[in-house]
């Protein structure tokens, strides 16, 4: 669609006046018990039990490359006490930025529940045993396509990627066992924050936001401080 047939549908003042009236159900400091994981956990499954959620599990990952953040969308494949687990190319544009500065952000976008999850923490990876497993449990398609794409470098054409993906196939054909590359694995994003937001009435919105106690010793059990913040 071209721009200006876009604009005659969707202008600046009907940007402006998009509005929803968020509902009446609440988020209590009670409800949450202290243990964010496990709330987290659980507001994870109403999400994906509500079909107006579009993968339920996808999150917004922001990393600081220099003094420019950037954000892309990941999917969440496991998630305990421990932290939020995520694959990806290790050569890719937000490895470098991890390398460099493994401090990230990770946004639940759940708009139709009212509902945002933002998580601040530590990107470290998995060992190599836990992202052969995943890589195990994954289609033979998706497989293949890991080994194709040299994730976030130039490609000259769509042509070129066919032709990696076709090669990776010919040496991997379906049905055999497919090599996991080195450069393709999961990261742990060990939370030291994790902020709910559940949309109210008035824009008087619910936010908490649990922070680990910084002197806690053992940081990934339940040393939570809970704050209440002004929508
Ligand atoms: C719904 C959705 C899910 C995605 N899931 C992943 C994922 O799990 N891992 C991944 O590396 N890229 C995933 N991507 C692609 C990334 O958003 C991004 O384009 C890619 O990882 C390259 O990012 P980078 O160049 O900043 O490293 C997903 C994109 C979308 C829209």
């Amino acid at each position: 669609m071209k721009l200006d047939t876009a604009m005659s549908e969707i202008n600046r003042e009907s940007i402006r006046a998009m509005r929803l009236s968020y509902g009446e159900a609440g988020l209590d400091e009670g409800e949450i018990a202290n243990d964010p994981i496990a709330h987290f956990i659980k507001w994870l499954g109403e999400a994906a039990e509500n079909i107006m959620v579009v993968e339920a599990n996808a999150m917004v990952l922001s990393t600081i490359s220099g003094n420019q953040p950037v954000s892309r969308t990941v999917l969440l494949k496991d998630v305990s006490t421990a932290g939020f687990t995520f694959f990806t190319n290790y050569l890719s544009r937000k490895a470098e930025s991890i390398n460099k500065n493994p401090k990230v952000s990770l946004l639940f976008p759940w708009y139709p529940m009212e509902r945002q999850v933002i998580i601040l923490g530590s990107a470290e990876k998995i060992s190599s045993e836990e992202s052969e497993s995943y890589f195990e449990s994954r289609p033979w398609s998706s497989q293949i396509g890991a080994i194709a794409s040299a994730q976030s470098s130039k490609l000259e054409s769509r042509a070129e990627l066919e032709e990696k993906f076709a090669s990776a196939a010919a040496k991997f054909p379906e049905g055999t066992k497919v090599a996991r590359p080195d450069y393709w694995g999961g990261y742990i994003v060990r939370p030291i924050s994790i902020e709910f937001w559940q949309g109210r009435y008035s824009r008087l919105h619910d936010r908490l936001r649990y922070e680990l106690e910084p002197t806690s010793a053992a940081p990934h059990d339940s040393n939570w401080q809970v704050t209440r913040l002004n929508p």
